[in-house]
């Protein structure tokens, strides 16, 4: 497939490791000297530290320099601006799982996808804690490295591992606690790990069977959802509609229905 401005998905995909590497090296560094400028977003628990906003800084101007007429949406400082409206976009979550970033765990990534005529076409997530990285192109499959990914073929909701998050508004987590409830007797287990994009790269790997969130950003599926499609599952929201920002449910084929009937009885897209 040729893109407008050049660039098959294939390059932007190269572009986007190269940009990606760096960043999380930067993420790295400065993790290890120590994560002390913590400031508050949407709520008090709703955290941004300097180096989310460093690495989204380092990556807007790396792409800037190299694509000028590309646009960048990125989670700190939003829409960028650029010379000359073309195509392509790019989606950047800096930091993606800034708790697990805060407290030293080893469980954030830097997230990075092209969007072209507003379909993502390329994306890489990349572990800077441990190296790991996943990446897919639009039609060229899901990998980690030189391994290609296929997701979990699991059908039964009641075998089912699951993964969610939280948002960080009081009111919304206690919609979110009461869908849980509901859930967590009818599946074989719930994980929650803090970083969305990770959790879609461990659905693609088959290390969870199917993933829901309410509240999700762009900035937190682009990549990794494009991984999860590519690896063959069902990406959708509740009752017919797109996944969104109300609701980001991923499964296996055969997972998806179970899955999505239990959580439209829970009313999981529904509440604050
Ligand atoms: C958050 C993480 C988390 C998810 C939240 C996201 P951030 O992103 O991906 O797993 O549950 O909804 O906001 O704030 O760490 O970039």
């Amino acid at each position: 497939m040729n893109i407008p401005g050049k660039s098959t998905p294939e390059e932007l995909l190269k572009i986007a490791v190269r940009i990606a590497r760096e960043a999380a090296g930067t993420a790295r560094r400065m993790r290890a000297d120590g994560v002390t400028d913590v400031q508050t977003k949407s709520t008090d628990t709703d955290v941004v530290t300097a180096a989310d906003r460093a690495v989204e800084r380092q990556v807007v101007a790396a792409l800037r320099a190299e694509r000028p007429a590309d646009g960048v949406l990125g989670e700190e400082y939003g829409d960028s601006a650029r010379t000359a409206p073309g195509p392509v976009r790019w989606i950047l979550d800096p930091i993606d799982g800034t708790v697990n970033y805060l407290y030293g765990l080893p469980q954030y990534a830097v997230s990075l996808a092209a969007e072209v005529d507003g379909v993502v076409v390329a994306g890489v997530v990349h572990n800077p804690a441990t190296g790991a990285e996943w990446t897919a192109t639009l039609g060229g499959g899901a990998w980690r490295g030189d391994r290609r990914l296929h997701g979990s073929a699991r059908g039964t909701l009641d075998q089912a591992l699951v993964g969610t998050g939280f948002g960080y508004d009081p009111a919304r987590r206690a919609h979110q606690a009461t869908v849980l409830a509901g859930l967590i007797t009818r599946v074989r287990d719930i994980r929650r790990f803090g970083a969305a994009s990770l959790d879609l790269c461990m659905l693609a790997e088959g290390q969870l069977d199917a993933y829901f969130e309410k509240g999700l950003s762009p900035w937190d599926h682009a990549a990794g959802g494009l991984l999860v499609t590519e690896a063959g599952l069902r990406v959708g929201g509740l009752s017919g509609r797109p996944a969104d920002e109300r609701m980001y449910l991923a499964a296996p084929p055969a997972l998806f229905d179970p899955l999505h009937a239990a959580l439209v009885e829970l009313d999981a897209d529904g509440g604050p």
